[in-house]
């Protein structure tokens, strides 16, 4: 009977155990469409079936020096944006990347073994250096290694980034490989994250690549955009004359809109237009004042939820709180056993 008892929550341990998950938010700028649908849905349904780190990487923004002013403004924002949009606290371990002093603590270690020779190369460092000249900081050098501290203080083994974040991952297995050559296996080496390869892709309203943090702003729906400006960006979206002959194909940037427009509104509607540019009877300006007041129905309630969030602070610091409490857990184990690797344990 003993034994059965003991089996039982064995096999129910086993199942519980689920693969980890990490990922860093950036915590400057605000979160759009194309963030919400393409990568924070996607977080959202992972919550259930891994063990999910999210945090919002406020060391990393560092490298820019933000005013220190606006620091926890940012830090608040973004996490509210997340948490309404869907991610659970409660599912979720969410936090701020310098709540966890075992970061900073590995990331330390790891610069001994990153070679400078090979930051140097990273692209997005050397992209940095195009844009910003006058501040290349070794911050700036060192970020591959920061961002492998926070995957493997979690050892992690899903990191789900997009396309420009894949050479970072990589430097990661290469950080995580040589420690194990040097000190005995203990990282698992962490891999990109497709978690829906058919992640969808927004476009930029002005038909200018995706919808991206930096670029035209106008061409953006940001979650925190109010009606009218959803309505006013919706409406100088790039169209063109219509369709000239029965099912044309449709050029990108009216595809996007159509690809909003199944996000945002109801299925008949989106047919009905879609019959009407069969048949070339298409009307952009209509069409596009309906998807602009569905599109800001869609948004409102998020805009509101993440305002309402981030307007209390105490609530705020209670999950930041929580979510540290969470990642610290596995963040010191794994400390500990990389100290005593690597020599460090006098006690
Ligand atoms: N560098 C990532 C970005 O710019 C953010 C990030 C920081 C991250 N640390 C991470 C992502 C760790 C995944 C895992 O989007």
């Amino acid at each position: 009977m003993a034994l059965q008892i003991f089996l039982t929550t064995g096999h129910y341990l086993c199942s519980m155990s689920k693969e980890i998950v990490v990922s860093g938010i950036r915590s400057t700028g605000h979160l759009h469409l194309g963030n919400y649908f393409g990568a924070i849905q996607n977080y959202v349904k992972m919550q259930d079936a891994y063990e999910c780190y999210f945090f919002v990487a406020d060391y990393h923004s560092l490298t820019t020096h933000p005013d220190p002013k606006d620091l926890k403004a940012n830090v608040f924002h973004v996490l509210a944006e997340n948490i309404a949009s869907g991610l659970d606290p409660n599912k979720v371990a969410l936090y701020a990347q310098s709540d966890i002093p075992e970061i900073p603590e590995l990331y330390l270690m790891l610069n001994m073994m990153a070679y400078v020779g090979e930051l140097e190369k990273v692209p997005t460092f050397k992209d940095k250096v195009r844009q910003q000249p006058d501040n290349v900081n070794a911050g700036l050098l060192t970020y591959p290694v920061l961002m492998t501290a926070d995957i493997l203080i979690q050892k992690a083994v899903k990191v789900p980034v997009g396309k420009d974040q894949e050479q970072h991952l990589e430097m990661a297995r290469n950080f995580a490989q040589r420690f194990n050559s040097r000190y005995g296996d203990f990282f698992p080496e962490p891999q990109v994250f497709r978690f829906n390869n058919d992640a969808v892709k927004i476009m930029s309203l002005d038909g200018n690549g995706k919808m991206s943090k930096s670029e035209n702003v106008n061409a953006t729906i940001y979650l925190s955009d109010d009606d009218d400006i959803i309505k006013k960006k919706i409406m100088k979206a790039k169209t063109d004359a219509g369709p000239t002959e029965p099912n044309a194909v449709m050029p990108d940037y009216i595809q996007n809109l159509f690809l909003l427009m199944s996000l945002c509104s109801k299925p008949e509607t989106v047919d009905i237009y879609r019959n009407n540019y069969n048949n070339c009877t298409i009307r952009y300006g209509d069409m596009k004042k309906q998807l602009a007041e569905d599109m800001a129905a869609f948004v409102h309630p998020i805009r509101e939820h993440a305002w309402e969030l981030q307007k209390d602070e105490a609530l705020m610091r209670k999950i930041l709180k929580e979510g540290a409490e969470k990642a610290r857990i596995g963040a010191s184990k794994t400390m500990a056993g990389a100290r005593k690797l690597i020599g460090i344990n006098y006690y």
